[in-house]
């Protein structure tokens, strides 16, 4: 039997467990975007609901979701997008390698989205045709990101 070398032994005691440690990390960063992101569809479902008028408008509930997308929106980061993270990297990610090539226009889209949202914040519990002019904006907020970030089923 050849002896281990000594330094594939440390090798293995200390890069292992670090190895599955950042797996276990991008493992729960995608858990939690794909939260959040079903979160802000659930949020967006209502105001979208009211805005194509399927949906009486109550100015309470569209306030109050408007509110909640805007938190949520908040906590989108592209810290939540670690290294190792793309689709094909990593199971369940429909993220494209495109974020990590371009993270200045990844960022922006994020903060487009975010402005967008504090724009239905303020808009929707005013009245219908306010929240339908928010809603342009929030929509492509959403849609440009995927649109390039995000893998098509
Ligand atoms: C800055 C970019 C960006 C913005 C803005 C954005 N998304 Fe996403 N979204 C992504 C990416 C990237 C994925 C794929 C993530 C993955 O699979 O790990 C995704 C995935 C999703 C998913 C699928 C989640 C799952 O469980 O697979 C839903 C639903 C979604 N987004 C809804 C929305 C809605 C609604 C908005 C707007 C309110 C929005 N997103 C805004 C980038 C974005």
């Amino acid at each position: 039997m050849r002896p281990i070398p000594a330094l594939a032994l440390t090798f293995s005691l200390v890069a292992l467990p670090a190895l599955a440690q950042d797996a276990r990390q991008i493992e729960r960063m995608i858990e939690g975007r794909h939260g959040l992101m079903t979160l802000m569809a659930y949020e967006l479902g209502k105001l979208g609901g009211m805005a194509k008028e399927e949906t009486p408008y109550d100015a309470e509930v569209a306030g109050d979701a408007a509110s909640n997308l805007s938190a949520l929106a908040s906590v989108l980061s592209p810290e939540l997008f670690p290294k190792g993270s793309a689709v094909g990297e990593a199971e369940d990610s429909e993220a494209l390698p495109a974020i990590w090539e371009k993270p200045d226009d990844f960022a922006q889209k994020i903060s487009d989205m975010e402005e967008a949202a504090a724009k239905m914040q303020a808009a929707a519990g005013t009245d219908l045709a306010s929240l339908q002019g928010a809603m342009r904006d929030l929509g492509a907020g959403c849609g440009s990101c995927h649109e390039t970030y995000r893998q098509k089923d």
